[in-house]
């Protein structure tokens, strides 16, 4: 029996996470064993529990608790709770997701006790090393034993940094394996789809009618903490819906919610009260997400996960960024980059209104990215 110890902790991830413990529920109970250790990173019902409830994933057999902080200190408590769990629990790997603090921590801790690390999501590059994501993506690569890249970009970046593509196992720390193995977040969108149609409110909910409303999404910290950018955001919204007349739906990460008033100020705040067509809303589950992703006409996000969910449900989608991880919806066309500039968020609603995305060749795999990995994490050991 393989053990493996999974290390969540931010929305994304526990997301992610539903994809492989779905598979190991389905095919692999005999040959894996996971334990889940949740950071605590995240911790509202609505970025946390929600997940769990509604995507079946198991209860966690650990959550360290650690909660908001700096990134030291978050990192640092992260690093020690994670340490202590490895020494107990003794896994054959590690696994981590994305490029979170919890991801950090978890390689971090991992390498530094010989333990196998498996990175789902590697290879990824934004190129912007000012940005948290990008120095723990990068860390956790090089601390990886197989290395999971869910597109050939992220296999080509990997290749760039020198890490060898066709290796052979065994693999090592200095001998890694490199996998293309397609995303597990399309598995996901594949799997909840018809469930999110069957079950989800949420277009009654708020009164939204199919095709007739944008959905958007802001918690990127440099758009977050920079007044500039939050309310050249917020500019572009207000135009798009006051002069468009376009009804804009917002689930709202906590992060931008405690900053709204302080950043965009009185004035704006009154004018994005008054304007009826911009629906502020708490973070939504999963399956609502889905729902308002496959009924939505346009999708504006700087979150990495929402706009590739932009291409899976063949929406159109504003990038709220200077740069993408997801460089192949550019280059697809089906999604533009507008950064937090309201001229180019405006010219990018304009060209992605008149000339609506019609190809969306597939560039996630088939809906089979997890069975991928669980094989190869079952092999690499033999
Ligand atoms: C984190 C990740 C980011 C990811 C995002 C997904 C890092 C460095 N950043 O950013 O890559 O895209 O998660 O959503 O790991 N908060 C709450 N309730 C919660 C969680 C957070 O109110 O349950 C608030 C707190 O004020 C906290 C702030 O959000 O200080 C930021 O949370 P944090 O986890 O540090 O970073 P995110 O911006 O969520
Ligand atoms: N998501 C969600 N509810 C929301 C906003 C996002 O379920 O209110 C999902 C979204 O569908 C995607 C994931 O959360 O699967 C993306 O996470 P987030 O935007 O927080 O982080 P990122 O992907 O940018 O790291």
């Amino acid at each position: 029996m393989l053990k493996i110890l999974t290390i969540i902790g931010a929305r994304p991830q526990i997301i992610k996470a539903a994809a492989i413990s779905r598979a190991i529920k389905a095919d692999y109970q005999d040959r894996i064993k996971e334990i889940i250790l949740h950071t605590g990173q995240h911790y509202d019902d609505n970025m946390s529990q929600v997940f769990f409830d509604e995507m079946g994933i198991p209860a966690a057999n650990y959550n360290l608790n650690v909660g908001s902080g700096s990134h030291g200190k978050q990192t640092a408590a992260m690093i020690e709770g994670i340490e202590a769990v490895i020494e107990k629990e003794k896994p054959a790997y590690l696994v981590l997701y994305g490029d979170t603090n919890s991801t950090l921590a978890g390689a971090v801790a991992a390498v530094k006790m010989g333990v196998p690390v498996a990175h789902i999501e590697a290879g990824l590059r934004s190129f912007n090393k000012s940005m948290p994501e990008e120095i723990n993506r990068i860390t956790c690569d090089h601390c990886s034993n197989l290395l999971f890249s869910p597109t050939e970009a992220g296999v080509a970046n990997l290749g760039r940094e020198g890490f060898t593509i066709e290796a052979n196992p065994p693999y090592s720390i200095d001998h890694p394996g490199v996998f293309h193995c397609g995303d597990v977040m399309y598995d996901n969108a594949l799997h909840f789809a018809d469930i999110a149609e069957a079950k989800s409110e949420i277009l009654k909910q708020y009164g939204l009618r199919s095709g007739e409303f944008i959905l958007a999404t802001i918690h990127r910290n440099n758009n977050t903490d920079i007044k500039e950018r939050l309310r050249a955001i917020f500019s572009a919204m207000l135009e798009i819906s006051v002069d468009h007349k376009e009804k804009i739906l917002l689930p709202l990460h906590p992060r931008t919610l405690k900053m709204l008033d302080a950043q965009l100020g009185e004035q704006m705040m009154q004018d994005l009260r008054s304007c009826e067509g911009i629906i502020i809303i708490p973070p939504v589950s999963f399956l609502e997400m889905i729902m308002l992703e496959k009924h939505t006409s346009m999708i504006m996000t700087d979150s990495g996960g929402v706009q590739k969910e932009s291409y899976f449900h063949r929406k159109p989608c504003i990038i709220l960024r200077s740069e993408t991880e997801w460089v192949e919806i550019v280059e697809q066309g089906s999604a533009i980059i507008a950064d937090a500039d309201q001229t180019k968020i405006m010219s990018a609603y304009v060209h992605l209104k008149q000339n609506p995305p019609v190809h969306f060749p597939a560039l996630y795999g088939d809906g089979k990215a997890a069975w991928f990995i669980l094989d190869k994490l079952l092999t690499s050991l033999e």
